[in-house]
């Protein structure tokens, strides 16, 4: 079901972000307005296998691609850090209020226990927001759209022009056919300790089962194959992965099928078309869908993503801000639109 796992993730897979918007209300100029948070999930289980694995799926606590209990916690403090560094500037309020927030998750579990996860560090109740003594938590809205409608969050929505572009890149790449030349021997290795095809690909999707299973080898008492308990291995597939994500990326024309403008009420259609170089105006008619076919379930090889995406993901930030910022300066101030950067280093 996609996705990778904890720590040198975090950046990995826009699929599973959430994105958290906490705007104040404070009059004066120089004041911090808005921040947008971007981030992917905490710790999780493997999203999914290889043939012959000894690894089972029932090993996990909650089988696959699901946040674990580390997972919990990391968010969990996650929230509870930006509680204090947002209460300590004045930024944040001590209790919750519905028109200080705005959560978005992609519809993943893991992506939707995060973002339930950081909520509850966020904003623990206090005083009269206190409904039961035993509990200190309160339900704070996380809101979604169906997968095959994310453009924003995920990286592999439904995108026939993308998957076009992307393999055009593969078949003429030089990058592509050195990396293919020098892993040779490990493309030759993963291939016959699991029967999957000699290709490059196969080195990524063995890269989430190994590097799960590797972390989690003493917390849930796994038996792993002997070749994911070698390091040198492990540590070449890694690189392998971050590769393949890469060249997924490779060129502006690629990364900005992409980036999608948020579609939250605000009026966007000129920001839009001034955009219109790094994101599409019309997403879903740039990516040559057919409207009236179902978007089918997205290849799960799909799910191969970092440096460039990174790229595409901090662009898809930057405009948000931009959206959210605008929105905020008209409110106050229908004269003045300056931009003014956020004072990063008060924060
Ligand atoms: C609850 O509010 C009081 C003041 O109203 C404050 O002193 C206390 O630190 C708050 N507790 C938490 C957990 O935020
Ligand atoms: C871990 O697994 C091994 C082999 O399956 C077993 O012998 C051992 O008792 C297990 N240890 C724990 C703590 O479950
Ligand atoms: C790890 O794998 C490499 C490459 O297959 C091999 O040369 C090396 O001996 C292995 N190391 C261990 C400790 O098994």
């Amino acid at each position: 079901m996609g996705g990778n796992n904890r720590l040198f993730t975090y950046f990995v897979v826009v699929l599973s972000n959430f994105a958290i918007t906490v705007h104040a209300t404070n009059t004066e100029t120089d004041t911090l307005r808005l921040v947008h948070l971007l981030y992917r999930h905490g710790d999780r289980s493997p999203a999914h296998s290889y043939p012959g694995n000894p690894v089972k799926e029932s090993d996990w606590p909650q089988g696959f691609g699901q946040l674990t209990q580390i997972g919990i916690q990391q968010s969990y403090f996650l929230g509870n850090l930006l509680r204090k560094r947002y209460l300590k500037t004045g930024f944040m309020k001590l209790s919750y209020e519905a028109s200080e927030i705005y959560v978005r998750s992609t519809d993943k579990d893991r992506t939707l226990m995060t973002a339930y996860s950081v909520l509850a560090g966020l904003y623990p109740p206090n005083g009269t927001q206190v409904w039961n003594k035993q509990l200190p938590w309160q339900p704070i809205p996380v809101h979604t759209v169906p997968l095959v409608d994310d453009y924003l969050l995920r990286d592999d929505a439904p995108c026939p022009k993308f998957d076009r572009l992307v393999k055009e890149f593969r078949k003429n790449s030089k990058e592509l056919k050195e990396f293919i030349f020098k892993n040779q021997d490990l493309i030759k290795l993963i291939h016959i300790k699991t029967g999957m095809p000699a290709d490059p690909l196969s080195l990524f999707r063995v890269l989430d089962p190994v590097h799960c299973e590797r972390i989690h080898e003493k917390d849930f008492n796994l038996t792993l194959a002997d070749w994911v308990k070698n390091d040198t291995i492990a540590g070449r597939l890694l690189e392998a992965r971050n590769f393949v994500s890469k060249i997924r990326f490779a060129t502006p024309e690629i990364a900005r099928l992409r980036a999608d403008c948020p579609d939250i009420n605000c009026p966007l259609e000129s920001f839009k078309s001034l955009m219109k170089d790094m994101m599409p105006v019309d997403i879903k008619q740039e990516c040559e869908l057919e409207s009236n076919v179902p978007t089918k379930t997205v290849d799960k090889s799909s799910h191969l993503v970092i440096g460039i995406a990174v790229l595409a993901c901090l662009a898809g930030v930057l405009l948000i801000t931009l959206i959210a910022v605008t929105v905020i300066f008209r409110k106050q101030d229908r004269h003045v639109y300056t931009y003014r950067p956020l004072p990063i280093d008060t924060i």
